[in-house]
């Protein structure tokens, strides 16, 4: 039996219900997180934790649980699904009202739930030959920096790159690359590894945070700064960064190579750096 939290209880996945008039579901008044479990050890649960309650801030939603409480979640989840590789997916909502009104409820009283997903073992999801990404258009709000489950844009994105015979998209604004359309965006640009600033138009990633850590302790040079899409073709290495996909070397950029087609030696030194934080 897969067990889900709903509430305050643990029941099977599979009963884990909501009603239809969950603000979540009839608005999108919700957040979520996705937090990788490796040999039941969580990554970054804090930083996740900290994500989260800085968009609840954002969208005026007080925290329903202490950090403490968050924890115990993940680590029941994780521990009823003995696998080595899984992340917990958590959402909170604004909560159930009998009544559909656009307004914000005084006195929220929210859904929270969380499940398990296995994840597929790191060494099968190693790309050999990398990723072949498109630019897109970013049709997003002014707010990606909070993890919302608005997520049409996203999918209709990815939907295009594949449509398109691509992995993924890598979306632009205003000539200004951000991110891609459930990743980080990093790209080796003159040696440097660059990484757009934290701002409303991307989401302050977890793994991409933790890759600059270790970078900076590795002494690879790295930088936060606005990167335009025309730099992208001349990049050492692209690499798309997510707690589920972890670093993903980006080989195909549109009709155009990146380096010389292949996963580069940054990518690699990074990979190998990030596959031994997991397991500490
Ligand atoms: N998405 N940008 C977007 C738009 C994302 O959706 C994600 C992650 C990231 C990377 O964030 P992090 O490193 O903290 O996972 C960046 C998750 C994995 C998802 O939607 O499933």
């Amino acid at each position: 039996m897969t067990l889900a939290y709903l509430n305050g209880n643990y029941v099977a996945q599979a009963d884990a219900c909501i009603p239809i008039t969950d603000r979540g579901l009839l608005f999108g008044d919700s957040l979520y997180e996705v937090i990788p479990v490796y040999h039941g050890i969580p990554l970054q649960a804090a930083a996740h934790l900290a994500r989260l309650q800085q968009g609840l801030d954002t969208i005026h939603l007080t925290n329903p649980l202490t950090q403490a409480e968050w924890l115990h979640i993940i680590q029941t989840l994780s521990q009823a699904n003995p696998v080595p590789n899984q992340s917990i997916y958590l959402q909170i909502t604004r909560g159930d009202y009998p009544t559909r009104a656009h307004s914000i409820p005084n006195h929220p009283r929210p859904t929270i739930f969380a499940f398990s997903t296995t994840s597929p073992d790191p060494d099968l999801m190693l790309p050999t030959t990398g990723l072949h990404a498109i630019t897109l258009p970013d049709i997003r709000w002014q707010h990606c920096d909070i993890k919302t489950t608005n997520l049409l844009p996203n999918l209709l994105a990815l939907h295009e790159a594949r449509a398109q015979g691509a992995d993924d998209a890598i979306l632009v604004r205003d000539g200004i690359a951000h991110e891609g359309t459930s990743s980080n965006l990093i790209a080796i640009l003159q040696g440097v590894l660059t990484t757009p600033a934290d701002s409303p138009e991307l989401l302050p990633g977890v793994t991409r945070n933790l890759i600059l850590q270790l970078a900076k302790i590795a002494g690879i040079p790295c930088t936060r700064r606005a990167i335009q899409v025309d730099e992208l073709p001349q990049a050492n290495e692209i690499w798309l960064s997510s707690s589920t996909r972890e670093i993903a070397p980006v080989t195909r950029l549109n009709t155009q190579l990146i380096g010389n087609g292949q996963p580069g030696p940054l990518w690699q030194k990074m990979h190998t750096l990030y596959q031994a934080e997991k397991l500490k």
